[in-house]
């Protein structure tokens, strides 16, 4: 590994523009499950849930299984060390932007501020009735399905249902970010869904250098991957910020954040 966190630290040092894209598997050590593999959230429940003809349907059945998965489940998680360390990269300049399909926040959480939500985030409830926003902790979940204070609308997660379109902002900003970048670091995500997975084909096709850290090889591994490092998200991530905090030290010595520690390489 170490050799292919070199040449990836290389990379992202010479970078002018560097995005990365952001999946699942970046806050499984956060104590969220991945979506697929082994002990993957569709393999205990039914995706069908998530579908927005049965959420308009039957909001209280689907309602159920979301507080479940989403509120109860996750509503503790923290950044990891691989979501503090990509804030700590924006924050010198190693990082441009984040497109992530996660709609668990902790890329905010951890302090990075270009963050892009292709799937949206569920730290927001929406209403159906006059759209008016609500922040997710300030709605009792208690009786289902809650519904606006102000129109009596349903309201609903304000991340992507299957059958949904994606937010034209994230959609923007993703197209941007493939004509800006030479470097995509694509971190914890299988690849399977689309239209997201085209991003990063995109980038590669713009011209993008393609780093991945993923434990397992992805439908992006054996195609347009240029570096692929193997392994958790949390521990490449800090070996990674030893190599660039420490070069980009020599650079303008401004000490290494005191968020994590960063271990010997
Ligand atoms: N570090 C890095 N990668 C990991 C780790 C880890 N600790 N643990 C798992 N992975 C990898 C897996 O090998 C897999 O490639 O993370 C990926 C998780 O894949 P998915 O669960 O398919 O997640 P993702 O690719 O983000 O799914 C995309 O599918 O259901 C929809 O909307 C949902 O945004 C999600 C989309």
């Amino acid at each position: 590994m170490g050799d292919e966190i070199k040449k990836a630290a290389e990379l992202l040092l010479k970078s002018r523009f560097t995005t990365a894209f952001t999946g699942a598997g970046i806050s499984v050590e956060s104590g969220i499950p991945p979506f697929r593999g082994n002990d993957g959230i569709w393999g205990k429940y039914d995706p069908h849930f998530l579908e927005i003809s049965y959420f308009m349907s039957h909001p209280r059945e689907s309602w159920t299984v979301i507080k479940e998965l989403f509120y109860d489940f996750f509503a503790e998680a923290k950044p990891n060390n691989a979501h503090l360390v990509m804030a700590e990269m924006e924050k010198r300049a190693l990082l441009g932007r984040i497109i992530t399909q996660n709609i668990d926040n902790l890329h905010q959480e951890a302090g990075s501020r270009e963050v892009y939500e292709f799937h949206g985030n569920s730290q927001r409830l929406i209403c159906l009735g006059c759209h008016r926003l609500y922040p997710a902790r300030e709605i009792s979940l208690d009786h289902l399905p809650p519904t606006c204070r102000e129109c009596g609308g349903l309201l609903k997660p304000d991340f992507v249902f299957f059958g949904e379109g994606i937010p034209q902002k994230a959609l923007g900003a993703s197209y941007e970010a493939v004509s800006l970048s030479d470097v995509f670091i694509v971190i914890g995500t299988t690849g399977e869904v689309m239209p997201a997975n085209q991003i990063p084909f995109m980038a590669k096709s713009a011209g993008s250098k393609i780093i991945e850290i993923n434990t397992e090889p992805s439908n992006f591994t054996g195609s347009i991957t240029d570096v692929f490092i193997r392994g958790k998200a949390g521990e490449v991530m800090q070996k990674l910020a030893a190599e660039l905090f420490t070069a980009s030290l020599d650079d303008d010595k401004d000490g290494i954040n005191e968020n994590f520690e960063v271990h010997g390489k």
